[in-house]
């Protein structure tokens, strides 16, 4: 981001703007290309039947992501304040009430409570780089692999070091400022990441279980499809693509006025599908070849990955490689996690960024005790049946970021005027008026539908 103002906007940021097209859509793509594609994608693949969730999952990306992520930016672009200001701001300018700023709020809360269990998954990350460096998935047996995340998971202050130690590298890329690191970490990151995603990729072809690996994940078997897991597919998406907090909103207040919105869109979501499928590609092939379970959970990918580069010539390099990029991936989007807390605590209370950074820094870390303690000192605590980290990953996932979405949906869906929109869309064109549909209609509909039925809401209703 240069300091400059909009070119052409109708106001400008406080925060600067991006230096050009490509810093946002990197930008973007930094943050939706995450531990969400890599960790997540495949393991909730894994435990929800396979091929029916990626289906529902390719779906809601199509019908619901998309047109939230766009609804996003072209608010945040309007708007060009934090998500809280942001969502006041234009709800007033276009006739509507103040309150809509909640949503924004909303959006901040969720962001730090993500983060708070991001961080020790990326922590784990951390871990693994030096676990790669000395070696130890060399010729290793999945059970020595395994004993590996099980050591890291067992030792509560193992987990505290690298949660605190990521938190730490999170509040000072933000504390420099976005456009400092942001640009050039993800021009290497996002490509480099991608290179050894093939590497693997060959790999996952020659275990033998390739083609067992792919029919898991892409012949459709609906029978293993719950309410429940439409739901989580939903929750999925809404956190792959990082909309429904604000994040992206919070970026779109730094966007050139000329910049297509669909375009930008269309170009970050093929992008974060495509690593979310080539890494569930890569790891089940391994999982059914080893005799591993799809359904571990949480540590699928770092209990597959490592015994993958343990047995491929050249692994030390690869694994140290992978898990540094991994690492890199994770910051950039625990950046975008950060950054409506951040900027809203810099307007609200006219801190300077570095304070700020610091102190949702320290709250973040706070929270995140409650996840790097659930595998170890605090594993008998539950919350509804829940451990503390799939507690706040249920509450956020699968309802505070599908309830922010549909809210920014329906904001710009029927709140803004159309002539508004349009003229942030790049004017009346045929992406506008199918935008206007989904925003307008499916994406709420389907949201809302989803919700009510894994809650018991809608038998209820239809007294079924
Ligand atoms: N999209 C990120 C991932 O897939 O890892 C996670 C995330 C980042 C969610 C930023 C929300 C967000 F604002």
């Amino acid at each position: 981001m240069a300091n400059i103002p909009a070119s052409s906007g109708a106001r400008s940021s406080l925060h600067g703007q991006w230096s050009s097209r490509l810093a946002f859509i990197l930008a973007v793509t930094g943050s939706a290309v995450g531990l969400g594609n890599i960790w997540k994608f495949p393991y909730v693949a894994g435990a929800n039947g396979g091929s029916a969730f990626v289906l529902v999952y390719l779906g809601c990306i199509l019908v619901v992501g998309l047109p939230v992520m766009m609804s996003e930016i072209l608010i945040g672009r309007r708007g060009r304040r934090n998500p809280v200001e942001t969502m006041t701001l234009v709800a007033q300018e276009e006739g509507s009430s103040k309150r809509w700023g909640l949503v924004g709020a909303l959006g901040v809360a969720a962001g730090v409570l993500i983060l708070s269990y991001y961080s020790v998954i990326a922590g784990w990350s951390l871990d693994f780089i030096i676990e790669s460096l000395t070696g130890s998935f060399q010729g290793k047996s999945k059970e020595e692999v395994g004993a590996v995340i099980e050591g890291l998971n067992a030792s509560w202050q193992r987990s505290m070091l690298w949660h605190s130690i990521f938190m730490g590298l999170s509040v000072f890329v933000v504390a420099r400022g976005v456009e400092k690191g942001l640009e050039s970490a993800v021009r290497f990151m996002v490509p480099g990441l991608l290179i050894l995603l093939l590497v693997l990729l060959v790999f996952a072809m020659t275990t033998g279980a390739f083609m067992q690996g792919l029919e898991f994940l892409f012949t459709p078997d609906f029978s293993a499809l719950t309410g429940q897991s439409v739901l989580i597919a939903l929750g999925q998406a809404f956190f792959s693509l990082s909309i429904g907090m604000g994040a992206i909103m919070a970026y779109g207040a730094y966007l050139p006025q000329e910049t297509s919105i669909p375009n930008a869109s269309i170009t970050v979501v093929l992008a974060d599908t495509f690593i979310a499928l080539l890494s569930a590609m890569i790891i089940f092939p391994i999982v059914f070849a080893n005799g591993l379970n799809p359904e571990a959970g949480p540590d699928l990918v770092f209990r597959t990955l490592p015994l993958a580069f343990g047995q491929m010539p050249g692994g030390i390099v690869f694994s140290t490689l992978f898990f540094v990029l991994l690492s890199f991936a994770a910051l950039t989007s625990a950046i975008g996690l950060m950054e409506p807390a951040v900027a809203w605590t810099v307007e609200r209370f006219g801190l300077t960024r570095r304070a700020a950074a610091i102190m949702i820094g320290m709250v973040i870390w706070f929270v995140g005790i409650g996840t790097a303690l659930s595998t170890n000192l605090m594993s008998e605590f539950r919350i509804l049946g829940l451990d503390w980290f799939s507690a706040v990953d249920y509450l956020t996932s699968n309802i505070m970021l599908p309830l922010g979405g549909v809210l920014i949906t329906v904001f710009a869906g029927w709140f803004m005027t159309r002539k508004s929109t349009s003229s942030e869309l790049g004017g009346d064109s045929g992406i506008v008026t199918a935008w206007r549909f989904l925003a307008r209609y499916v994406a709420p509909i389907g949201v809302l539908l989803v919700l009510a039925n894994s809650t018991g809401l809608l038998a209820l209703i239809t007294g079924d």
